[in-house]
């Protein structure tokens, strides 16, 4: 059980160069399934989930080669159509593989992907939607049976922008007989790297990064290569890595429109922000001013950045407010944050953080992803060390955190 040893109290000064989303690579790897040929991808981040969708890929039949560069994954033989129950649970996101396996094979076995650390994380949406598109479903001893003759193309209205939902839709539509229209699509930058992907493929996608998603069914899709679009919540997590220690950070190789609330909410707390065409430099105040926050679909403030902004807060002038509206159970890494002197009530849905300079360190344990990286934040700026135990959902997540801190001037290390 690996840990990480941080000793609290640096500025963080330098360049950050941001990996390839997790969050784009997840669906476009799963959309590999659907050439029955070759996908070479590059800016996939070497992480956890990742690695895990190459072991499911596997499992399909898939010829998977990974160098530190380019992953690439052949198709040709996908010989199983079914994902394995611990597979499901060990990563939720591998729910949107049965999109891809219906897209091409019209038939997939899977189970409830589990859900609790930061909600029950249902599937209702993606098995209705299945439904729609003509797919039957059959439910019994734990396992999701659906099957169909072909793939009709319809109109889909979500009755939540689901981003799951959503990259499945697209890809069990991609091969169908006809139209389909999403209506109240999510509008993910994600999604929009799906789309580019899946027009390289040969596809007819549009629409993507609006609510409105149009996928015109084809006979074939081909060989493909893509780049892999930097990852949005890793560049803000660094942003407030800075900002938490008073410091000057760059984060390089990004796309700044991606996460234009989370800029203004750090300058909404009295950070200089520099804008460039591929990077993105904060200059941190000594003291940050309280903002309120609400969490909500794209391209409102992302719900993957609220345990971290609560950890950023934690050491404000003033009260702060942050509701999270999107999952039921997301403030699971609070206790821990308290453990180190955070004072943070939460009810409900609302989290508020009373500003303390009283950030000592201690054992903590990481309770998921993001809660994770939000005791990385509060770790950096508590006096003495902190001990953040559970680090394998942190590094789900977060390709190389430690060295990239360690090369701004954080005191981290690993501990296997
Ligand atoms: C994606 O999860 C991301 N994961 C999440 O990032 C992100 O937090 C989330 O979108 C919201 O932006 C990946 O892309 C791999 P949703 P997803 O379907 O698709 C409810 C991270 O830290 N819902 O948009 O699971 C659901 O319970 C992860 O990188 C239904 O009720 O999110 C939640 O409350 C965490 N029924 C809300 O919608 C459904 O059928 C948003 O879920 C589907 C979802």
């Amino acid at each position: 059980m690996s840990s990480y040893i941080i000793e609290g109290g640096r500025r963080l000064e330098g360049n950050v160069n941001i990996s390839g989303s997790k969050n784009a690579s997840l669906p476009i790897m799963a959309a590999s399934v659907l050439n029955g040929g070759i996908t070479k991808l590059y800016n996939v981040p070497p992480i956890r989930d990742t690695q895990m969708m190459i072991e499911i890929l596997k499992e399909l039949g898939c010829k998977v080669k990974r160098t530190n560069k380019k992953i690439e994954i052949d198709s040709s033989n996908i010989n199983k159509f079914s994902i394995s129950e611990n597979l499901m649970r060990e990563m939720r996101s591998s729910v949107i593989l049965a999109g891809a396996i219906l897209g091409k094979y019209r038939k997939a076995t899977f189970t409830y992907p589990g859900g609790c650390d930061i909600g029950t994380r249902p599937i209702d949406l993606h098995l209705k939607s299945f439904e729609k598109l003509g797919i039957k479903i059959n439910e019994n001893y734990g396992n999701i049976i659906c099957d169909c003759d072909k793939i009709i193309g319809t109109k889909i209205d979500l009755d939540f922008p689901s981003v799951g939902a959503t990259e499945n839709i697209i890809l069990a539509s991609c091969l169908a007989d006809g139209t389909t229209i999403i209506n109240n699509a999510a509008r993910e930058p994600e999604i929009i790297d799906l789309q580019e992907f899946l027009n390289k493929m040969g596809a007819k996608v549009r629409g993507a990064g609006t609510d409105i998603i149009e996928i015109q069914g084809v006979k074939k899709l081909k060989d493909v290569s893509y780049n892999i679009m930097p990852d949005r919540i890793e560049t803000g997590t660094f942003l407030c890595a800075g900002a938490i220690t008073g410091g000057n950070v760059k984060v390089m190789n990004v796309v700044p429109s991606h996460i234009v609330p989370v800029i203004s909410k750090l300058e909404e707390a009295n950070c200089k922000i520099n804008v460039g065409k591929d990077y993105i430099e904060l200059n941190a105040p000594k003291k940050l001013k309280s903002i309120d926050i609400k969490t909500m679909p794209y391209p409102g403030f992302p719900t993957d950045m609220q345990s971290i902004f609560v950890a950023l807060l934690s050491t404000a002038k003033g009260t702060s407010i942050v509701v999270e509206n999107i999952f039921e159970n997301r403030y699971k890494y609070v206790q821990e944050l308290s453990r180190m002197g955070a004072r943070i009530t939460v009810e409900g849905k609302t989290a508020i953080i009373k500003g303390t300079k009283k950030i000592t360190g201690t054992n903590v344990k990481a309770t998921d992803l993001r809660g994770g990286a939000a005791m990385i934040i509060e770790a950096l700026v508590a006096k003495g060390v902190t001990r953040i135990e559970e680090i394998k959902y942190i590094l789900r997540g977060y390709c190389n955190i430690d060295e990239k801190l360690r090369k701004i001037g954080a005191k981290i290390y690993k501990q296997d």
